[in-house]
């Protein structure tokens, strides 16, 4: 098989010699294009040398007056003659002339002619990583269908330390391989899944929330998609686009959240509740805003509907995982939760770690399973864990499938 290792402008560049490498070692005939800014850090020569292949160095590079047509347009054959397009480091500019479509570069230009998966490793600096213009461009980017595989924590070239690292190589490997070679083992299942916070009215213009940002749900989504299953999305509000293929029922309060669950149950086999729902709501919400005074008010809350707990006594024989956003006593919650919510599984993590939690790329949990084991799955991107956890999950569908036979 063919991929396209397309090379940014970063320090991180002189990582993909490694990833060509590792991509090779995998039997994969590697072609690199690389922008002018790469060319500051790595000189085509390393990659032509380490590939066997000539590199391609810019969109007119080889398009001389005496060039055959299908010589001069390079773009096009390469986009027909690979099966991916792997992009590593994916600087922030390329990020945005991907999401905007611009093509000023034999890269960019290659992106908008390719067909096929397109796997994405960002490498920035920690506040580049987090601007909003680079975090809607990633977000456009998933929605597209695009893998992204996560930068990691850590020290940066620029002497800073936080998210913004190029991946390792071999998890970049890892993830083109699994895009070339796609698990389907989730086909023929119908996953329901909750995702994000819920908004409780005070009046027509306030309400209380959390800080869910939904993505961890939305990467669940994302895994479940690409390994075959149907999704419903039962969303809270978020500022992600869901992926492309997932139904999406979108709600806000948590009476509209039970609903949803409740009027899409019937199909599914499998139910992940990851939305981080109100605990609590104003029952009567008044119609009019409610004016500032001097005075002190206090909000009488009452109990909104606990949806796992309600899913647990009508499951029937589907799979039923839950969420426990915990600060403390993480294990034991987890477990209080598996055994009076009757789920199969209860996804455990502490909210409050720092780089890990609610607003995070990243997570670090922990499965609370029915035999009374836990296991403790690495610190890793949020979409890593989501395949982890679909991992384990398969495993509970294997284990009920030899105690019924
Ligand atoms: C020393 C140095 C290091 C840089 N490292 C990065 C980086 O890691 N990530 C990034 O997005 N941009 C980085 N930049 C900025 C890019 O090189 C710049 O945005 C360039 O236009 C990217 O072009 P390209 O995406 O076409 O390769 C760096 C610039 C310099 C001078």
């Amino acid at each position: 098989m063919n991929v396209v290792l397309g090379v940014g402008g970063g320090i991180a560049a002189y990582k993909s010699c490694e990833l060509a490498r590792a991509l090779m070692q995998r039997g994969l005939s590697v072609r690199v294009a690389m922008t002018s800014g790469a060319q500051e850090f790595v000189r085509p020569l390393t990659f032509a040398s380490l590939t066997g292949q000539k590199v391609i160095t810019g969109l007119f590079a080889s398009a001389s007056p005496e060039a055959t047509l299908s010589s001069a347009v390079e773009h096009i054959g390469v986009a027909q003659e690979n099966q991916l397009l792997a992009v590593a480091p994916a600087t922030a500019d390329l990020l945005g002339k991907f999401a905007h479509g611009l093509a000023d570069d034999f890269l960019t230009t290659l992106y908008l002619a390719f067909r096929g998966p397109v796997v994405l490793a960002p490498a920035m600096n920690t506040h580049m990583w987090q601007h909003a213009a680079t975090q809607a461009n990633l977000a456009a980017l998933r929605a597209r269908g695009h893998r992204i595989v996560e930068p990691g924590d850590g020290y940066l070239a620029c002497g800073s330390v936080g998210p913004g690292r190029m991946a390792e190589p071999e998890a970049i490997a890892e993830a083109v391989w699994a895009e070339l070679n796609p698990r389907r083992d989730l086909e023929g299942e119908t996953v329901l899944i909750t995702a994000g916070p819920t908004q409780e009215p005070l009046d027509p213009v306030r309400y209380i929330s959390n800080r869910s940002s939904g993505k961890m749900g939305y990467a669940l989504a994302e895994a479940a998609l690409q390994r075959g299953a149907r999704v419903i999305l039962v969303s809270g509000p978020v500022r992600l686009d869901p992926p492309q293929g997932a139904a999406l029922v979108p709600v806000r309060t948590a009476i509209e959240m039970r609903q949803a669950v409740f009027d899409h149950l019937d199909p599914a086999t499998i139910v992940i509740k990851s939305a981080a729902v109100a605990d609590f709501h104003l029952a009567s919400v008044p119609s009019h805003k409610v004016k500032k005074t001097a005075a002190r008010i206090s909000l009488e809350l009452d109990p909104t509907p606990d949806i796992l707990s309600e899913v647990g006594r009508r499951k029937g024989d589907r799979l039923l995982i839950g969420f426990a956003a915990e600060t403390e006593n993480l294990k034991a919650e987890a477990r209080r939760k598996l055994e009076t919510k009757n789920a199969d599984m209860i996804v455990g993590n502490l909210v409050n770690q720092s780089g890990t939690g609610f607003e995070s790329d990243q997570n670090e949990v922990v499965l609370a399973l029915r035999t009374g084991d836990f296991v403790e799955l690495p610190r890793a991107s949020k979409r890593e864990l989501a395949d982890l956890i679909f991992d384990q999950i398969l495993k509970l569908r294997l284990a009920r499938y030899a105690t019924q036979s």
